[in-house]
């Protein structure tokens, strides 16, 4: 039997997953890691936990599955985007731990950029509005604050990437030859990475002072890289490459322009294919890279992000302990009707799209003495509803389209409430497919297309079905009344921070 591997290296897990040709899974394996908040607002990870946790993974799955390495045809690699380490060439020893995605340490540096051209002062370029969220200010961060790093970067013995890069180096060799690369999807997400060139902007470089000796290589999605070192898949190609939110449009097989995917894992991110074309957004969405296969011209994505929604069910899980699992929110919000007036704007690390503000900062609004538990976990719910919603407008705007019916993937969309109420609240049909797991299949996609596994997207598109569709069915007055409730309450979480 052959097989294509894909490790997925997420904000909270990583996980390797093995599938075969129809997309099945055949083994999964997943750790979750430490979050660590040294202060309000700073998120980092321990790269070498991640590193340890991504061979035990890939040693579990081959296990689980009885699996030999020649058994194996191919491994993708995807990963949670913009997140951000540095380490050295020669030790392979971080200097610092990665910065996550969601860290707003340099709202400072933000602010300072700003001042002279604007938020949205690189947007020709790249795609991003200035925000807490991307590498290029991390880096910036980390090259301002750790002792002795501009020195080694400046002379090619400090490395930068995101957890691709990462996973990728130790994978094929760490200090002894590991291969520096990065995609094009990853790379976009820097703020680094001119959009037309697909390669490093000396423009952007010299604003962020950056120094380039410490960047990867930029290649594209699904090629042959190298061969893995390592002895847990020794000698599997490496092959695949995305950021997540990206391998899971590719795991929604959305390959024509207009189609659309949205994911809800921690954040939520909805990607609309543009097909070819760069479309620069008005309505507070960005301009993205969707994937590029080998020689393959590049395909664009408009995305909306939104940064806290499968982390809101966490925080209610573990900062308050209102529940035990995850899952048990929808049994909690099932125990009410409706919200009861509640409404809970996780602007935990600011809001991003469609509104790019760094000084949000999270509200609950509407409290009255009505209000129980229940009403909170709707309200904890509904919040990812809403706030797909406030993208999905956005989108319509920027590409001119109206969205007839949306693909849903990721954790969350098992949950039954939070599906009908988001096509309640989208007056629009939420589709969700048979395989879920489309982030790592993404990734597994790009390795297979790469090495001949799959000929070509149209046997991907063969293995896409439909598991559940989920028909709105809300009254108009209702539907209003909580979109200006929910309107007025984001409103309430503006400018909190100085
Ligand atoms: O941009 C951040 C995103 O890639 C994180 O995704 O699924 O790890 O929360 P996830």
């Amino acid at each position: 039997m052959s097989y294509v591997a894909a490790i997925d290296q997420g904000t909270t897990s990583t996980r390797c997953i093995v599938f075969d040709r129809q997309g099945t899974i055949v083994a999964l394996a997943q750790k979750e890691h430490k979050q660590i908040y040294p202060q309000p607002g700073w998120v980092e990870h321990d790269p070498e936990e991640i590193w340890k946790n991504t061979l035990e993974v890939i040693a579990l799955a081959r296990i689980k599955a009885k699996l030999h390495a020649n058994d194996i045809q191919a491994i993708g690699i995807t990963n949670q985007r913009e997140t951000t380490v540095v380490w050295n060439r020669k030790t392979g020893k971080p200097y610092y731990n990665a910065l996550v995605w969601q860290d707003t340490r340099t709202g400072e540096l933000v602010n300072s950029f700003s001042a002279t051209g604007g938020q949205d002062r690189f947007r020709a370029q790249t795609g991003l509005p200035l925000a807490t969220y991307f590498s290029g200010l991390k880096l910036r961060w980390l090259l301002d604050n750790v002792a002795g790093l501009r020195a080694d970067a400046e002379r090619g013995d400090a490395l930068f990437g995101t957890m691709d890069t990462f996973v990728t180096w130790n994978l094929t060799g760490g200090p002894q030859g590991g291969l520096h690369i990065t995609d094009v999807t990853n790379a976009s997400r820097t703020q680094l990475m001119n959009l037309r060139t697909l390669d490093w902007d000396d423009d952007l470089l010299r604003d962020f002072n950056i120094p380039r000796a410490m960047l990867p290589t930029i290649r594209s999605s699904s090629e042959v890289f190298g061969m893995v070192a390592s002895e847990v898949m020794p000698g599997v190609p490496v092959a695949g490459i995305l950021g997540d939110q990206h391998a899971a449009l590719v795991g929604q097989t959305c390959f024509e322009p207009g189609q659309a995917k949205n994911t809800y894992g921690t954040g939520c991110f909805l990607l609309l294919n543009t097909g070819t074309e760069l479309r620069e957004s008005t309505c507070g969405l960005l301009t993205t890279v969707a994937y590029k296969f080998g020689n393959e011209p590049v395909n664009y994505a408009l995305e909306g992000s939104v940064a806290i929604t499968g982390a809101l069910v966490q925080w209610l899980r573990d900062n308050l302990g209102m529940i035990k699992n995850s899952g048990d929110v929808e049994t909690l919000a099932k125990t009410v009707d409706d919200n009861g007036g509640a409404y809970f704007v996780p602007a935990f690390s600011g809001l991003y799209a469609p509104y790019w503000k760094a000084n949000a900062r999270g509200v609950v609004a509407g409290l009255t003495r009505f209000v129980n538990k229940g009403h909170i976990a709707r309200a904890v719910l509904e919040a990812t509803a809403y706030q797909t919603y406030d993208v999905v407008r956005a989108m319509e705007q920027d590409a001119g389209i109206e969205l007839s019916s949306l693909r849903v993937d990721g954790g969350m969309t098992l949950n039954n409430l939070l599906m009908q109420f988001q096509a309640d609240i989208l007056d629009v049909p939420v589709v969700r497919p048979t395989i879920t797991e489309t982030t790592a299949l993404g990734a597994a996609y790009a390795a297979g297309l790469a090495v001949g596994y799959w000929k070509n997207t149209d046997d991907l598109c063969r293995n896409w079905g439909v598991s559940k569709t989920y028909q709105p069915n809300l009254d108009e007055p209702t539907r209003a009344r909580l979109l200006r409730g929910w309107s007025k309450a984001v409103e309430r979480s503006f400018d909190w921070e100085d």
